[in-house]
């Protein structure tokens, strides 16, 4: 759900202040907008955002996954005593609730969508897990728990919002000494991918990097690497992108007359036809980590 980011960040642009017609590095600035036109462009953007949440709302996961890989990362750790989870971006809570069943420990998911988290809780509710899974509208860039409150935190294909590196380091107070952490990110998975795709995610996502860079960050940001593994295209297919198609089709429909609409739906069907065409070049790949025991910090001065 790359777009999401784009969405958001660019609502934040069209508030920000009419910007001046000087030269910046030699290049000219845009002129000043007009408050009619800025009027007309929040509008417009928020119209893209509710088609935006409308194509995606409801649907089983939000990125790439299936409940027998957030297992089989799951299974990567040793075994925890009921633990304390936080689950950052957790969407409509796929992960979240596969993550109560698996530890019999208690979950927090944190999102900034309500409607995601409103659905999520009505799915708590329905299976009983009120007692072990909370939700809380809270930014993973700014958690607002304390320091080792956490036995583990988990992040499927929410990452990349906060960018790889600055996850790992921003989340590592969370964790108590020796708690885990696990984070599927998208990667390159060879080297000199085609020029198409390269430039696709060079302005989607500037941060994607090979899985040999992803696991050069996890030391020098402070944690010692347990494991990694690929997504294999079933986890993109079956509950995304397979999900997500089939929503596209059907509101390609209802909005056959709605041109900024289509055009919201035709960047959707772009990165699932980016997938069919180059998913041998890139994937979702999970990364787990453990933040040591005895800090390094504490052991030099
Ligand atoms: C690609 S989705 C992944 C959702 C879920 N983990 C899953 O696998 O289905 C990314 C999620 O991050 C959420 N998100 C976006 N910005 C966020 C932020 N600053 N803090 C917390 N969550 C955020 C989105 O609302 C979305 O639910």
């Amino acid at each position: 759900m790359l777009m999401v980011s784009t969405i958001m960040a660019s609502v934040s642009l069209t508030e920000d202040k009419p910007s001046s017609p000087i030269l910046q590095n030699g290049v000219p600035r845009q002129a000043p907008i007009s408050i009619p036109v800025r009027r007309f462009l929040r509008i417009r953007q928020q119209m893209t955002n509710e088609i935006f949440f409308e194509i995606h709302q409801g649907l089983p996961r939000e990125g790439p996954g299936r409940n027998k890989y957030t297992k089989k990362a799951f299974l990567m750790l040793p075994k925890l005593a009921r633990p304390r989870i936080l689950d950052v971006g957790c969407g409509p809570g796929g992960p979240t609730l596969e993550l109560a069943r698996l530890s019999q420990g208690h979950v927090v998911g944190i999102d900034i969508h309500r409607p995601f988290l409103e659905g999520l809780v009505r799915k708590i509710k329905e299976v009983g897990f009120s007692n072990c899974v909370q939700v809380v509208t809270c930014s993973m860039f700014e958690p607002g728990f304390a320091d080792n409150s956490f036995d583990l935190v988990w992040a499927e294909g929410s990452i990349y919002l906060i960018g790889f590196e600055n996850g790992l380091q921003t989340w590592r107070r969370l964790l108590k000494p020796g708690g885990f952490l696990v984070v599927h990110e998208m990667a390159w998975l060879r080297p000199g991918p085609p020029p198409e795709i390269h430039e696709y995610w060079r302005e989607l996502y500037p941060g994607i990097v090979t899985v040999s860079e992803n696991l050069e960050m996890i030391p020098a940001s402070g944690y010692e690497p347990i494991g990694h593994f690929t997504l294999p295209e079933d986890a993109c297919w079956l509950e995304y992108y397979g999900p997500l198609a089939k929503r596209l089709q059907k509101l390609r429909r209802k909005y056959v007359d709605h041109p900024e609409a289509l055009a919201v739906i035709d960047n959707e069907q772009q990165e699932i036809d980016m997938f069919r065409k180059y998913n041998q070049w890139y994937g979702s790949v999970f990364f787990v980590m453990q933040k040591p025991l005895i800090q390094p910090d504490i052991l030099c001065p």
